[in-house]
């Protein structure tokens, strides 16, 4: 759907995206992530043809870049306005002015403001609405003509946890419309609960990208922690010598086992080694790797190795 190869793109001296590439699948959910000024709001910007690139190339739906007015793609900024003097209602039907929507205003209007969850504020003014219900009315615009490829940048910003939740709710129902998302944010939890791919913008590239399964298989570390009577210093070494074992901690009757490569196969032979020992054990729990250790471990292993600036 979406295919971006080696984008530049500098503000003065300043790079800012520093030979991009990233490709969206068509009806996948895309959580693009990256640090504050990485520069994704940049890359929503020259993908919907807001802001110029400096070189490299754009194919939306196959469609080269040239093509960018014609283009199917609905966009949700960084800091919408609206005018707040219009009721819900009015600002919809301006917006399918605004996009010359050919179907039916009002029931297209009613739709997207049912989809949104603001049916009950429906023929209220904008000023009056809180910064969460502003930013449903943002969403709303963004998929107001039914376009193919959206772009969400911090669709969730302002939002309380239910706001957040209920925003997470229109993207899946996005996606099972067929629609392919691409949704920029800090909050990983929110990536972890709906996207199918993420990518992390650092430094001008994207360093990592992947399905989300794919990258905490790959990149977190998965660590076993267990309490067990009779742990002696010879069966943690022999702990230490298993195959998968990466690095093993804990004194006393603790113990945590850090897991190198495919965890589920070093969570089974651990569990077999423990049963096969005679250990009475009286805790046995998986920490679970997360998006934000992968994050985080993207963030620090680059800004330890390489200047930027
Ligand atoms: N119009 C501009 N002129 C000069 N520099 C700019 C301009 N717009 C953005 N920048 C710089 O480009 C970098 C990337 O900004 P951008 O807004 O794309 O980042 P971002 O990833 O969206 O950050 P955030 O998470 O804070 O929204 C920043 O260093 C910013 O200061
Ligand atoms: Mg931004």
């Amino acid at each position: 759907m979406l295919e971006i190869c080696n984008l530049r793109k500098s503000y003065g001296g300043k790079t800012v995206l520093d030979g991009l590439s990233m490709t969206v699948q068509t009806g996948e959910i895309y959580g693009f992530l990256g640090e504050n000024g990485a520069g994704k709001t940049t890359t929503m910007n020259i993908v919907t043809g807001l802001l110029a690139k400096d070189s490299g190339s754009i194919t939306v739906d196959g469609k080269p870049e040239g093509d960018m007015e014609t283009l199917s793609i609905g966009y949700l900024p960084e800091s919408p306005e609206f005018f707040e003097y219009m009721t819900c209602r009015e600002y919809f039907r301006y917006i399918a002015a605004a996009c010359q929507y050919t179907g039916n205003i009002e029931k297209r209007t009613e739709e997207v403001i049912g989809l949104i969850g603001l049916t009950p504020s429906i023929d209220r003014k904008i000023k009056g609405f809180s910064r969460g219900m502003k930013q449903r009315v943002g969403i709303g615009c963004a998929l107001y003509s039914g376009k193919d490829l959206i772009l969400l940048d911090e669709p969730t910003s302002a939002l309380d946890p239910q706001g957040r939740a209920d925003v997470m709710e229109i993207i899946q129902r996005l996606k099972e419309m067929g629609k392919t998302v691409i949704l920029s944010t800090h909050i990983l939890s929110d990536v972890e609960r709906v996207a199918d791919r993420v990518g992390i913008l650092h430094q001008g590239k994207l360093q990592l990208e992947g399905s989300i399964q794919e990258l905490l298989r790959a990149n977190a570390s998965h660590v076993i922690g267990f309490e067990a009577d009779g742990l002696t210093p010879a069966l943690r070494e022999e702990i230490a010598a298993l195959p998968f074992a990466e690095k093993v901690e804990g004194k006393d009757s603790s113990c945590y086992v850090t897991i190198a490569g495919d965890w589920e196969a070093g969570s089974r032979g651990l569990f077999r080694f423990l049963a096969d020992s005679g250990l009475t054990v009286h805790r046995y729990e998986e920490s679970r790797p997360t998006l934000e250790q992968i994050y985080l471990k993207v963030v620090k292993t680059h800004a330890a190795t390489q200047s930027w600036g």
